[in-house]
């Protein structure tokens, strides 16, 4: 239909983004009817809204750091994995508990484009090169399966831990066809529940929204704070609360180390009474590019290292650790109240964040262009940034190396983030859990391996080995099968029992 006729093109003159039927002559019949449907759903005021205020905190924000206003964590509110090991059992209990009596939800933000690791389906269907090849959905999927095994012989009754997983446009249909094709990994179908973020067009810092085609917006999810929209108008909130679900545990799907509803996490969490709580690792290195979650004029809040000064970086406490040293992971609990007033009260009060980006795009002349320096923004919410809202917010602490593996970039020499570091991370740590439960290696000479890998040909490859997790979910359970043995890499302990592949020659 003419844009002018049916009033598209006025509307697009008012919000100032006539630029957008620049090349309405030049498309097809179907390619002008496909731009019409996707204009004709968008709130523009709403939009460049968003682009304004966006843009003020951003410019604000930059002039001004942090320091003298950050707080560390205070004690009191802080639950440590080593420093309060002899309340683990207990936590780890109150928190199986809950899950028995199917409280537990777990939420997966997976709605992410996955840039830098470059492939073009969703980051949760990667398979990072174990034994196994499990995809992070699959390896996530058994330790759902495995926690609800473990609460239901502990409190022998049948019980369920619903999974929401935040999918975008572009991510929706691949993961749910993924899932299908796989029999939802032995969940049961009706508890695992797809739903859809919001997407934002990106704009050119005069906030004009881009073309990365003659006829098509460059468009990109809002970030993973565009969960909470998206809670409300997908009705998850509503799903919620008619199954009686009362905590939730939110992660992010690159993490390969993540424990899903980790009961001892949400144990804790429920003991103080927290209507919000934050899992962190230790930041120990003051350069490190990672947020630190601590209060800001007596909230709490996530900054980021750019917001501070390195002399504040550096600071240290009288233990010697940094004073700023709780590491967020983006790994949360949320109590179902606290998370439905976020939605149905506080969303429309958070601010998107800018971020720069090279954004590919077609110039006047319809001719697409590559940039090599940022010419755009994207804007996004994050899903920390409600974090100033919580009345009894608690911080868990626990080892990066036991869960905090995240994949972000593709495989490149020393790279950060890659599939080599999460294969290896997952493998080393079940390695421990391994040599834990009273099992060892021994090497093709028939030798011991040593507990601690030798660094002495510059290499410190991890034992291969991996353990499903519909076998073990965090190393309970392994003795009856490794206690006193020795055995040869690979191991592979799943559901059929226990296998060295290499020396079967596999
Ligand atoms: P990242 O910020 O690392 O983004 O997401 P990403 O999409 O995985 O990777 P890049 O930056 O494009 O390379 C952290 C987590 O937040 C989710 C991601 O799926 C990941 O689990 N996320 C991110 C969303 O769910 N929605 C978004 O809009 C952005």
């Amino acid at each position: 239909m003419d844009p002018n006729a049916s009033g598209l093109a006025q509307r697009l003159a008012e919000a100032d983004q006539s630029h957008l039927l620049q090349f309405w002559s030049e498309l097809s019949p179907a390619e002008q009817a496909e731009l019409t449907l996707e204009l004709q759903g968008m709130d523009f005021k709403e939009i460049n809204g968003f682009f304004k205020n966006a843009m003020e905190t951003s410019s604000s924000s930059k002039q001004e750091k942090m320091d003298t206003r950050m707080e560390p964590v205070p004690r009191e509110v802080l639950g440590s994995v080593t420093r309060d090991r002899e309340c683990l059992k207990d936590w780890e209990l109150a928190g199986l508990q809950c899950i028995s009596q199917s409280k537990v939800a777990v939420l997966l933000l997976a709605g992410g484009q996955g840039t830098r690791l470059g492939v073009s389906y969703p980051k949760g269907m990667y398979d990072v090169g174990l034994p196994s090849h499990k995809t992070l959905f699959q390896i996530q999927a058994e330790r759902i399966l495995k926690l609800q095994q473990l609460a239901e012989q502990k409190h022998k009754t049948k019980c369920c831990v619903p999974w929401y997983i935040m999918t975008s446009g572009r991510t929706m249909q691949s993961t749910k066809d993924y899932f299908s094709q796989h029999n939802y990994f032995g969940l049961d179908k009706n508890s695992v529940v797809f739903f859809q973020q919001g997407m934002l067009p990106a704009m050119d810092y005069k906030g004009k929204i881009i073309l990365e085609s003659k006829g098509k917006l460059s468009m990109a999810p809002d970030g993973n704070g565009g969960l909470y929209r998206a809670l409300g108008n997908q009705g998850i909130i509503d799903d919620m609360e008619r199954r009686g679900v009362e905590f939730i545990h939110v992660y992010c799907v690159d993490n390969i180390l993540v424990k899903v509803a980790d009961p001892a996490f949400v144990g804790f969490c429920v003991q103080k009474g927290a209507d919000c709580g934050a899992k962190v690792v230790e930041k120990t290195n003051p350069t490190e590019a990672v947020g630190v979650v601590c209060k800001v004029d007596g909230r709490y809040q996530v900054v980021e290292y750019s917001e501070i000064t390195l002399a504040t970086a550096e600071k240290r406490s009288a233990d010697g650790r940094l004073m700023f040293n709780a590491g967020n992971v983006a790994n949360h609990f949320f109590s179902f109240s606290f998370l439905r007033d976020i939605v149905q009260k506080h969303e429309p009060q958070l601010q998107h964040h800018v971020a720069q980006k090279k954004i590919p795009h077609v110039d006047a002349k319809g001719q697409l262009i590559k940039p090599d320096k940022p010419n755009g923004i994207k804007m996004e919410k994050f899903v920390f940034d409600i974090f100033q809202f919580a009345k009894t917010f608690v911080v868990y602490e626990v080892l990066r190396e036991d869960e905090f593996s995240p994949l972000k970039n593709a495989d490149s020499q020393d790279g950060k983030d890659t599939p080599t570091t999460a294969r290896h991370a997952l493998m080393s740590l079940h390695h421990r859990w391994v040599l834990n439960a009273g099992g060892h290696f021994i090497d093709e000479n028939g030798r011991r391996v040593p507990a601690i890998p030798s660094l002495k040909d510059g290499t410190d490859l991890p034992i291969k080995c991996e353990i499903s997790p519909v076998v073990s979910y965090g190393g309970e359970g392994l003795e009856e099968l490794v206690k006193g043995r020795e055995f040869h890499p690979t191991l592979m302990i799943d559901e059929n029992g226990v296998h060295e592949l290499v020396k079967n020659g596999v």
